[in-house]
């Protein structure tokens, strides 16, 4: 049965007339349409955000199909994506975020939102950085979800008590808190053992070293006297004194290995962006008693943000429908939606004019920040440069962190030789 014939009338007609329980069965069945979405949500918490987003289109008469790519923070993902839309088979939506809408969006691979729905109300209710982010050319070009803070330090309550240490604002401190773990045979910090997660770290460091403004000078606009400049060397030095408390069985592992680490207790504080929080919600952690926020030493009153997002596809060998695809967007709008989400997931809703009560303690406080601090985009998750260019950054980063013999001064030569290349700045 004819699926906007079905909405139609389950909208306008039902109320006023009496059907037959079959034909209303019917109808039901038929008007589900399988509707294909890329994501890379597969760790406990993410699997039960998505599921939020899986029944919020469900009671639309969506049926979400799963086109998820494990892990990596999306690394994949981009991958998998970028053969099945060369192959002219997108799926319906994807999780594009940051500058590759733009990328996309130049391939002409994608719908305008406002070809869609109503988005006139949109500038009343999301804070400027996230219009900014989704907005391509004047237009909305994708469909922001929610908000995760990135310079994150978790701290271990039970540990903390225990040795009755105080949470860190300083990097002198945060040596201190460790090195005193250390002596007590506790691991002070666990890491995860892959690029984007090192990078991560670094990112924080960076933000911390440079400051806001040349944090965003050096790896959004590519400048390069703050790419070769002392603090540049200065930040990959104290990158590096952090290797210290790695362990030769992170390697490889994923954050959400360290992520486990963390909350059993293993180790006393971990760096990692507020999804993180997703996957102890999932087992029944809570904040500010099984585990503190903190932001990274140095980064107080700087927000580095990490905005989920939507992109929609044009389809080259299917008919679009795009009856579903506005349902979706006006599903991932609506406050309800926008609420549920993120209390699993760790974060804050895109939408500004939301009620945060019933959320987490290190969710109000991300919330509060993000109205006062300033705001940086995260460049390790996409919302500085394109995702290419931000994977060869990372690489070379996570080399230098994990090599015995590239010194300080060589990685800053060789991230500038890379930059030139990659911009032709
Ligand atoms: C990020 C994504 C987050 C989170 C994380 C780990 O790129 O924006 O939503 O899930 O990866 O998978």
């Amino acid at each position: 049965m004819n699926h906007l014939f079905c909405k139609t009338f389950k909208n306008y007609a039902l109320p006023v007339l009496t059907v037959s329980y079959l034909w209303l069965a019917s109808c039901h069945h038929a008007s589900a349409l399988p509707f294909e979405v890329l994501h890379w949500w597969t760790e406990q918490g993410e699997l039960e955000s998505k599921q939020v987003l899986v029944e919020h289109l469900k009671v639309n008469d969506i049926e979400f199909e799963d086109f998820a790519i494990v892990g990596s923070g999306g690394g994949g993902a981009i991958h998998v994506l970028q053969m099945r839309a060369l192959s002219g088979n997108p799926p319906e939506a994807a999780q594009i975020k940051g500058p590759d809408i733009a990328e996309w969006n130049n391939l002409s691979m994608l719908i305008g939102i406002n070809e869609l729905t109503d988005t006139s109300a949109w500038e009343h209710f999301l804070p400027k950085v996230v219009l900014d982010d989704v907005t391509v050319e004047k237009q909305y070009m994708a469909v922001p979800i929610n908000i995760h803070r990135v310079n994150w330090l978790w701290l271990n309550s039970k540990i903390f008590k225990q040795y009755g240490l105080a949470a860190p604002t300083t990097w002198k401190q945060f040596f201190a808190v460790a090195n005193f773990l250390a002596s007590k045979g506790v691991k002070p910090v666990v890491f995860g053992g892959t690029p984007w997660q090192d990078a991560l770290l670094f990112e924080s460091i960076a933000i911390s070293e440079l400051g806001a403004e040349k944090y965003r000078q050096a790896f959004e606009a590519f400048n390069h006297d703050v790419i070769s400049s002392d603090e540049m060397i200065n930040t990959f030095k104290l990158f590096k004194q952090l290797h210290h408390y790695a362990t030769p069985e992170q390697q490889g592992q994923d954050w959400t290995w360290s992520s486990q680490a963390f909350i059993n207790n293993e180790a006393a504080m971990l760096f990692m962006g507020d999804w993180v929080k997703g996957s102890w919600t999932a087992i029944g952690k809570k904040a500010m008693q099984d585990y503190q926020c903190v932001p990274v030493p140095g980064t107080k009153g700087v927000f580095s943000y990490n905005i989920d997002s939507f992109v929609l596809f044009k389809k080259a060998h299917s008919p679009i429908d795009q009856h579903s695809q506005s349902i979706f967007v006006d599903t991932l709008m609506s406050p309800t939606f926008q609420q549920d989400f993120s209390k699993l997931k760790g974060s804050i809703p895109a939408r500004n004019d939301l009620d945060l009560s019933e959320f987490d303690e290190c969710s109000q406080l991300s919330s509060n920040d993000f109205k006062h601090d300033i705001k940086v985009p995260s460049f390790t998750q996409n919302m500085a440069t394109s995702s290419h260019q931000k994977a060869q950054i990372i690489q070379l980063i996570s080399d230098y962190f994990n090599s015995d013999s590239l010194s300080a001064e060589d990685a800053v030569k060789q991230l500038g030789v890379m930059v030139k290349a990659l911009t032709s700045k």
